[in-house]
């Protein structure tokens, strides 16, 4: 019997078929508009995701890198609950869905999984790309607009990824507050910006007073140590490039790091990592520099050397974003 495709493999391949299906100049054009749709970063009152173009050239080219970034949250998530597995999942403000294939990659298997959105076109191509993914098959695709209103079930596991800078400052606290409410562990994903680093900060300081406890990326659950507009804590995750990339953005890069920043927030026992690698690695000769951010609410740079031994190979091997020292 063939290997089952993995959920990483089965949406790259949907996504070039999709994309395949696009006559390329209308596929260019409409990047082009949402790339200043997103722009600037202001909360909309309607959906941008109009119509089966707009959703298509999102999926086509944004939806690997949200994908590829939620994927790295959840992963540093599981090492912070291991051998718990989410028994459903809802997606708010899912769109077509990439955090739901996030989630099956990270944990296998089939489970009660809930998007909502207001954007119908975007629900309609999400089912459509989720039929490739046995995992998904009884997924629920379900228009609801984030609100005041909004009222979720209880829930496993919550994922907001790239929604927050969509919505103004009472949507997002309505928001946090209701998935605080309904769900057990609450994963949201922003833009690695300054401006998407301070709304994961708001969202994180409301889910500690709603009881929560940090489980990735930060060390504790204290304040981040962070002074404000001094920098911001992001991360970065690999994602191929595909031709529609190619022709927006020129260059013939076959792969690009798309940054954002996370808070994955949980009521169950977990396990943060003793320290996290907050920026790249700088590896010298016999030394690797490791800036981190720590247990005791500190940023400290720590170097390794040669006669580290073992520990100095795992700084030489390890990344940005990887817990310190391994697990
Ligand atoms: C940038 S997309 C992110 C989609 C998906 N979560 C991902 O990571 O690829 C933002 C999504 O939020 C949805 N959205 C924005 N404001 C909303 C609101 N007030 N109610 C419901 N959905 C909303 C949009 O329709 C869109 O699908």
């Amino acid at each position: 019997m063939n290997d089952p495709v993995q959920p990483a493999e089965a949406l790259r391949r949907s996504l070039a078929e999709l994309l395949d299906g696009l006559p390329p100049t209308q596929a260019a054009g409409a990047v082009e508009r949402l790339i200043a749709a997103y722009r600037g970063d202001t909360p909309t009152h309607a959906p941008i995701l109009r119509d089966r173009a707009d959703v298509a050239a999102y999926a086509a080219y944004r939806m690997p890198a949200t994908f590829e970034a939620v994927r790295s949250a959840l992963a540093a998530f599981a090492d912070a609950v291991p051998g718990w597995v989410p028994g459903s999942h809802v997606d708010v403000g899912g769109g077509t869905g990439a955090a739901t294939w996030a989630v099956t990659d990270t944990w296998a298997g089939e489970r009660p999984v809930t998007v909502l959105d207001w954007a119908e076109p975007a629900l309609a191509l999400g089912r459509e790309l989720a039929a490739a993914n046995p995992a998904l098959r009884s997924a629920r695709w379900q228009r609801a607009r984030i609100g005041t209103a909004l009222e979720l079930e209880p829930v496993d596991l919550l994922t907001v990824s790239y929604v927050l800078n969509e919505l103004a400052e009472p949507d997002r606290a309505a928001l946090v507050d209701a998935a605080a409410e309904a769900a057990r562990s609450v994963v949201i994903v922003e833009a690695g910006t300054p401006a998407g680093y301070a709304r994961v900060i708001e969202a994180r300081d409301r889910l500690i007073r709603a009881g929560f406890r940090v489980a990735a990326p930060c060390p504790h659950s204290a304040a981040c140590p962070i002074v404000p507009g001094s920098d911001w804590c992001h991360f970065a995750a690999r994602v191929g490039r595909s031709s529609l990339h190619r022709r927006v953005k020129g260059g013939s890069l076959a792969y690009e790091d798309e940054k954002f920043s996370y808070v994955a927030a949980t009521r169950l026992p977990a396990e943060p990592a003793p320290a996290r690698v907050v920026r790249r690695p700088q590896i010298r000769k016999g030394q690797v520099l490791l800036d981190l951010c720590e247990r005791d609410e500190a940023l400290r740079r720590t170097t390794v050397t040669k006669r580290h031994g073992d520990l100095y190979r795992a700084a030489r091997d390890t990344d940005w974003g990887a817990d310190w020292p391994p697990r």
